[in-house]
């Protein structure tokens, strides 16, 4: 049986959905919304789909996606959240912005619509669990430049932060992401140099880290907090191991924390949403779940 055959019969002829990854096995996203079709006693099915990043492979995805009626879409993450793009029908206008898909819905028409909700998960983790942060709190600086920092920007940037501050070790990464996210209302992307991480939280209401730097297996992420003030909120979207270095100096010294598991959570609503038709929130419970999962 191959990796379609298997989740047809573990759907049973339920509506269902799928994480699709190469490796798919390491993905939480099954225990998130398992959590979730359980909770709202839906009778459907989240599976995984291991898909080579092979072209072929993708179109093999998109042909399954179509001619299985039960099929309402997948998540995708890495290697193919930016290759799939060219063979769905429709990429959502965020998706586009972002230039990266993470959740396919199958319309009522059949074709497929590619979206991206990495940074609605982002502003809705933020919210939840740094109420007191609004746009208008002051500047935000952000570390990194790949291509969840691209979610990250563009999320901030719309939410109408006055002023982003961008770092990334590789500068003209940046640089490339300013000049692509600079809005035309006159606010501005402010590009510093790595070593000067530390001296550009001055005055900012919120630190975000998007680098894999204090991923486990990763090095540290070597940053002074001195200069950032103690009602800003830190936040690292780095979710093994939920507390990270960053976080646990950001927390002695009094400011707020955000771990990457609430972005994990909330950026799968959409998605739910779309495929089983129910809205969903997160949870203490959900959280305490997918943390178990996650060994954390
Ligand atoms: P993701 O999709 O998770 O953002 P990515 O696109 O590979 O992953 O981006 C990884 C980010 O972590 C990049 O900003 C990367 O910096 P470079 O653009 O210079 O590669 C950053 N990063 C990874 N290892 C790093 C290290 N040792 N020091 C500083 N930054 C690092």
């Amino acid at each position: 049986m191959n990796a379609y055959e298997q989740l047809v019969a573990e759907a049973q002829g339920r509506p269902f959905a799928a994480i699709v990854a190469w490796p798919v096995e390491h993905s939480r996203s099954p225990a998130l919304h398992g959590f979730w079709l359980r909770q709202q006693r839906i009778d459907g099915h989240y599976g995984r789909l291991p898909v080579e990043p092979r072209r072929a492979a993708l179109e093999e995805l998109v042909a399954f996606l179509k001619r299985t009626p039960n099929a309402r879409g997948c998540n995708l993450t890495l290697p193919h959240k930016i290759e799939i793009m060219p063979l769905l029908d429709r990429i959502d206008p965020v998706a586009k912005r972002i230039g990266a898909v993470n959740t396919v819905v199958k319309l009522p028409d059949g074709t497929l619509e590619g979206r991206n909700t990495d940074g609605f998960g982002f502003l809705e983790a933020l919210k939840y669990n740094a109420p007191h942060w609004t746009a208008a709190s002051g500047p935000v600086l952000v570390l990194g430049a790949g291509g969840a920092a691209r979610a990250v920007v563009a999320s901030l940037i719309d939410e109408g932060v006055p002023e982003l501050r961008l770092v990334n070790r590789t500068r003209q990464s940046a640089v490339d992401l300013g000049v692509a996210f600079t809005p035309a209302d006159g606010r501005r992307i402010v590009v510093g140099s790595w070593h000067e991480r530390s001296e550009l939280l001055a005055g900012a209401a919120l630190l975000v880290n998007t680098t894999s730097l204090g991923m486990k297996g990763q090095p540290a992420l070597d940053i002074d907090l001195a200069p950032l003030p103690r009602q800003a909120a830190v936040y690292d979207i780095v979710y093994v191991p939920l507390e990270t270095g960053l976080l646990a100096a950001a927390r002695a010294r009094g400011n707020r924390c955000v771990d990457g598991l609430g972005m994990l959570l909330h950026q799968g609503r959409p998605g739910f949403e779309a495929w089983f038709g129910r809205k969903v929130d997160v949870s203490v419970e959900q959280r305490r779940v997918v943390a178990a999962d996650l060994g954390a």
